[in-house]
């Protein structure tokens, strides 16, 4: 095998998902330390203390203590050069979060075992299963009191519409929590809560055979209800097929406590020979294959601002094909020119590291003097591809913006433009009305606020937000097929274009979608705007 060969398919790059408060963070924090990438858990993120995530670049997290943006961690593990797609841990979570799965080539799916599939949970599991990634599940908590185990598989199944194949049943919560069954090879392995913190945990593996052993150790009523899911499982839950994880028609579901280490070490293990190594991408309707091609990338994000004393903005990729070699010159495929990219760094923590070098599945940033647009595509001078854009995501949150000072119109519309070009919001317009009245879209309302907070900081300019009762947005797919004009929707309903303009249908509630669905059979709306 080649160097390169080897060096591509030893990665795995994937994104954690999660509702807030799972322990996103702490599982993450978990892996860095078996990947000896830090040294002490909780330098990853304190939400109590005045730690700082490792994300919080930009004033206004620092002002919360929370993160808005997404990182990227790299760390080696058992011969594995691991990525971490760190997406936004609170709820205000922004379109970011959603770009970021489009550069993961798997998910980690991290559930409360006390609470089960919650909002945040479902709306990413969406746009993964849009992908068809292959997703793992990590139920968290065990330490805690948590749901019956089959209930809550039952309920990924139900909810998310996914098979779930245990790998491991876990043996009581709580105080009660004596560690997992591990079916695969019929033996316990036993929890210790005394070394939070450290990767040194005290387990212990007992064969199930050894009845007598197993009784002692977890009690008679915690054996009863381990046999009763054993063969629950054995009879009705679907068998391992890895090809049916990697199509994402299926998810092996561990459990454990991140808090604790408890289980982190057999999931990290187990996954990262599951995962896949870096996917082909899609350009021209043709797979690029990762090893045999020259270096192609795309950019999926788009940062400004990150270190206010420069004023400057990184456009992040994801390499999808080659070697990145810091040295050639590459072709920027939508602006038609050849050049270096400047700066190539990899994100650690506050930390920026220079690269001189990069493979297929890694994610790198480069300094951006405005030329990259998200979806963009970057590629040896040799090569010719342009891979499939990303789509846009419908923004749930609505707001007329008004400027306080309309003498500084010109510096609005490029303080605006240029946010919007980042894609922390979107901007649209009500139908023929001209540039006078914007509305912003955003997915998540801190958005709002960051909008605000960089027209005041970086533009100069005041505005004033006003919000609008809509939370659905649907792109219509037959466009050119449609009199926009003609259409009967519901009261609620307002037409708007976005900045092309393409016609586009706010909503209040989900049920006037459907309602002018009916009303207008020939109409056909989604939910992405997909490169309009
Ligand atoms: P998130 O990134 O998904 O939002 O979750 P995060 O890891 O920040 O965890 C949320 C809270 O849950 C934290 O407590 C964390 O310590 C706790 N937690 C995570 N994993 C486990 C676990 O396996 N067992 C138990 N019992 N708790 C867990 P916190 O008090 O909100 O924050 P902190 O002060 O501990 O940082």
């Amino acid at each position: 095998m080649s160097n390169l060969e080897n060096e591509i398919n030893r990665r795995r790059t994937f994104a954690i998902i999660s509702h807030p408060d799972a322990g996103k963070t702490t599982l993450t924090e978990k892996f860095l330390l078996y990947g000896g990438a830090i040294n002490l858990a909780g330098s990853v993120k304190g939400k109590a203390t005045a730690r700082h995530a490792v994300s919080d670049w930009m004033e206004i997290e620092k002002e919360r203590g929370i993160s808005v943006t997404s990182s990227v961690l790299q760390f080696e593990y058992d011969g594995y050069c691991v990525n971490i797609l760190d997406t936004p841990g609170h709820q205000d979570f922004s379109e970011d979060t959603y770009r970021t799965l489009m550069a993961a080539d798997s998910a980690v799916m991290v559930i409360d075992a006390s609470k089960g599939v919650e909002a945040q949970t479902r709306k990413l599991f969406k746009v993964c299963g849009m992908r068809g990634i292959p997703i793992f599940t990590f139920i968290n908590k065990l330490d805690r009191d948590a749901n019956d185990t089959l209930d809550l598989l039952d309920e990924i199944e139900n909810e998310l519409g996914i098979r779930t194949c245990p790998v491991n049943l876990p043996i009581g919560s709580g105080k009660n929590f004596k560690g997992v069954y591990v079916r695969e090879n019929k033996t316990i392995v036993t929890f210790s809560d005394t070394l939070k913190g450290t990767k040194e945990g005290e387990t212990t593996v007992i064969d199930y055979n050894d009845k007598d052993k197993v009784l002692e150790t977890i009690g008679q009523d915690l054996y009863d209800k381990l046999e009763e899911d054993i063969e629950f499982m054995d009879t009705v839950s679907e068998t391992f097929d890895l090809e049916k994880v990697r199509a994402g028609k299926l998810t092996p579901v561990f459990f454990g406590s991140a808090l604790t280490n408890f289980g982190v070490e057999i999931f990290l293990e187990n996954f990262l020979k599951m995962a896949t190594t870096p996917l082909p991408r899609i350009a021209d309707g043709e797979p690029i294959d990762p090893v045999s091609n020259d270096f192609s990338a795309f950019v999926f994000k788009i940062q400004a601002n990150m270190n206010k004393a420069h004023r400057d903005r990184l456009a992040f990729m994801r390499i999808c094909s080659g070697h990145f070699d810091a040295t050639k010159e590459v072709k920027h495929v939508q602006g038609n020119k050849n050049m270096r990219l400047l700066q190539p760094q990899q994100l650690m923590a506050d930390d920026r590291k220079i690269l001189t070098e990069a493979y297929a599945g890694d994610i790198i940033g480069v300094f951006d003097p405005g030329i990259f647009s998200i979806g963009d595509t970057v590629c040896a001078t040799n090569m010719k591809v342009q891979y499939a854009g990303i789509p846009t995501f419908a923004p749930e949150h609505f707001a007329r913006v008004r400027q306080v000072d309309t003498m500084k119109r010109k510096q609005f519309v490029k303080g605006i433009n240029q946010i919007a070009q980042e894609g922390a919001i979107q901007i649209f317009q009500e139908i023929a009305s001209g540039m006078e009245e914007i509305i912003v879209g955003v997915v998540g309302v801190l958005q709002f606020e960051v909008l605000k907070y960089r027209l005041e900081n970086e533009y100069n300019v005041d505005i004033r937000l006003e919000p609008l009762p809509y939370e659905y947005i649907r792109w219509i797919v037959n466009k050119d097929e449609i009199d926009v004009a003609k259409l009967t929707g519901t009261s609620d309903m307002k037409k708007i274009q976005d900045l092309k303009g393409n016609p586009l249908l706010l909503f209040v509630n989900e049920w006037s979608v459907g309602m002018t669905l009916d009303r207008n059979k020939d109409l056909k709306l989604s939910e992405f705007g997909n490169m309009l």
